[in-house]
């Protein structure tokens, strides 16, 4: 106990003296009379005030009750009662010597209300009437600083300017205020500095150096706070206290190389992810999101989206790439701070970039026609083998596979390695005018690449059916007809194109025309006939 380190210095001391000084200017003292001049209160007591000094452990004098009413007689006695009288203090009842015979504890109490008495032992009767007197229990610094509010725990932003206010801590000392500044303390950092420093007297930490929570982002600091200032004797009690350096955007997003490779495929539909590209962030939470974006691609074929989740920037096709038109392509990507304070705006002023290099890689792709469609034509009643048309496709890879094609399912035509369509036999428009059909290109050396095109052949119609009378006609005629009476229309048909039909020529065949009595007159589509004078009945 501090109590037992600092004894033998005390007893050296005068015991009535410490805090003498003190206790003057204490209220509760100012009523009684100034120390050391004896003064008649009531009729005839003398005294002093009595002290005793805290935590004394032996039995001890402190002063002596004194009256003058008291004539030596042996039958008077002096007698104590009130706080402690018999317990603690102690009377010597000839000579009035106040004694105490235990230690004290000016934090628990520190005065002790008494009175004084001088009996007369052999008629009990008090000689002078009873006076109040206190013994005042005086300090010595027996109690440490003690912090109240403990743990402490204190946020700041990084970066905040040398001064800032960041806590105050404050210790109490259950000491005497008034004492030898047994209970003035002194606040000072043993470990903090130089990052913070204290108030000595208020217990004010401030920060005394910018900080980065990207260095560090937090900071035990141990305080003490020491009593008795520049004496002897003191006491200490420390704490510690937390301090989190919250963070600020002063981080710009960076890439972690200057040159990310990529491969896509030339058959990557559009929206495919080409590849992932990634920044970093030295800032936490908010202050870490960022957002990607192209910043140079002439050939629009690339974009970026940002993962939100994991922070990555996600390069994705926006346009489909061809291998044999451009195999590799550069594109520079940038990233920026989602949320920028404008305060914190000088932070920012430059982005960081990284250039993407795409390779595309060549697939085998299937063969192309030149055309999408064939439209071909063949006159009817050509011979077999003759030419339909000729269709063409070609490998799309570096390579150029010769390419195969084929007809399935058909024996009317057939088509050759070059392309060229010819006829099995003679077609006949008036059977099937449209021949549809498709024809596959196949790799020679790689049969599963192949592609299939629509071909459509028309046959063409040439003059091969002779006019034909849809039906037979039986018609009779009045023998009372006039000349020139009509009296049947004819018409024929044709099995060819309806484009030729205007070019019928009706004609009575040859026998009739001889002594015919009947004519026929071409009226384009309309044949009339005209009979002779003298009628009898015909057949035509
Ligand atoms: C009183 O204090 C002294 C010095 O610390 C010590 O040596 C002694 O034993 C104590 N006596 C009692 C009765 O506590
Ligand atoms: C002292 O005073 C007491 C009480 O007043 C008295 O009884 C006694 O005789 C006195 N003695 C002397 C020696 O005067
Ligand atoms: C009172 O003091 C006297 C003189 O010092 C002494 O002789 C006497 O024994 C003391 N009485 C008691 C009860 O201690
Ligand atoms: C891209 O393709 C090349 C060649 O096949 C290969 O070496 C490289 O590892 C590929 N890169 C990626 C990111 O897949
Ligand atoms: C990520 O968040 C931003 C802002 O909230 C939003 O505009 C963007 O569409 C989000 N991206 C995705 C892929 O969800
Ligand atoms: C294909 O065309 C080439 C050049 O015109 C010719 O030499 C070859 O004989 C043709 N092949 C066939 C099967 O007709
Ligand atoms: C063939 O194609 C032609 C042109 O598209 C069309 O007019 C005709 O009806 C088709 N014929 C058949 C049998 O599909
Ligand atoms: C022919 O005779 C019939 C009946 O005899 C008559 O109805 C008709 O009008 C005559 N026609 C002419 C052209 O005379
Ligand atoms: C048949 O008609 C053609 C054309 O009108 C004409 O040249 C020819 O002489 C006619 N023949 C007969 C027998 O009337």
């Amino acid at each position: 106990m501090n109590c037992c380190l600092f004894l033998p210095f005390m007893v050296g001391v005068s015991l009535l003296r410490p805090c003498l000084t003190a206790t003057e200017n204490s209220k509760a003292e100012e009523a009684k009379p100034p120390q050391g001049s004896p003064t008649r209160l009531k009729s005839g007591w003398i005294w002093n005030q009595y002290f005793v000094e805290e935590e004394m452990n032996v039995t001890k004098d402190i002063g002596r009750l004194s009256s003058n009413m008291h004539n030596g007689s042996n039958s008077l006695k002096y007698k104590i009662s009130g706080d402690g009288a018999g317990s603690i203090f102690f009377i010597n009842g000839t000579t009035g010597v106040l004694s105490v015979a235990q230690k004290l504890d000016r934090e628990k109490q520190a005065f002790y209300n008494l009175k004084a008495h001088l009996i007369d032992i052999t008629t009990g009767q008090a000689v002078e009437s009873e006076s109040e007197f206190v013994v005042k229990v005086t300090d010595i610094n027996d109690n440490e600083p003690k912090f109240l509010q403990e743990p402490y725990e204190a946020v700041v932003p990084e970066m905040s300017p040398e001064g800032t206010f960041i806590i105050q801590v404050t210790a109490r000392d259950a000491d005497d205020p008034l004492c030898n500044n047994n209970a003035r303390l002194v606040y000072e950092l043993l470990q903090g500095q130089p990052y913070f420093s204290i108030e000595p007297t208020t217990g004010v930490i401030r920060t005394s150096s910018k900080m980065d929570r990207e260095l560090q982002d937090s900071y035990w600091v141990i305080v003490q706070a020491k009593d008795r200032i520049g004496l002897p004797g003191a006491l200490s009690g420390t704490t510690r206290v937390l301090i989190t350096l919250s963070d600020i955007n002063d981080n710009i997003p960076t890439f972690k190389t200057g040159l990310y490779r990529m491969n896509v495929s030339e058959s990557a539909p559009i929206g495919t992810s080409v590849g992932i590209i990634m920044a970093h962030d030295r800032d936490i939470g908010e202050n870490a999101e960022m957002d990607y974006s192209i910043e140079n691609d002439d050939s629009q074929t690339f974009d970026i989206i940002t993962n939100n989740e994991t922070q990555e920037g996600i390069v994705i096709l926006k346009k489909k790439v061809d291998y044999e038109q451009q195999a590799y392509y550069h594109v520079r990507a940038k990233v920026k701070n989602r949320h920028v304070d404008k305060q914190l705006k000088k932070y920012h002023t430059v982005a960081s970039t990284t250039l993407i290099r795409v390779r595309v890689e060549d697939e085998d792709e299937p063969p192309v026609f030149l055309l999408p469609y064939y439209v071909l034509e063949i006159f009817e009643e050509s011979p077999q083998g003759s030419l339909v048309g000729v269709v063409s496709a070609t490998d799309p890879d570096e390579n150029r596979c010769p390419i195969r094609y084929s007809i399935s399912k058909s024996n009317t035509f057939q088509i050759d390695d070059n392309g060229t369509i010819t006829t099995t036999h003679p077609l006949d428009r008036e059977m099937r005018a449209w021949w549809n059909f498709s024809i596959t290109a196949t790799e020679l050396y790689n049969e599963e690449q192949t592609s299939e095109v629509p071909v459509y052949v028309q046959v063409l119609d040439i003059n091969d059916h002779a006019p034909e009378f849809p039906e037979l006609y039986k018609t009779y005629v009045c023998e009372n007809a006039s000349s020139g009476q009509e009296i049947q229309t004819i018409s024929a048909v044709d099995k060819d194109d309806s484009i030729e039909r205007p070019n019928f020529y009706f004609n009575l065949s040859v026998e009739d025309t001889e002594n015919s009595k009947f004519t026929i007159r071409d009226n384009q589509e309309l044949v009339l006939a005209f009979k002779k004078r003298l009628s009898s009945t015909y057949s035509s």
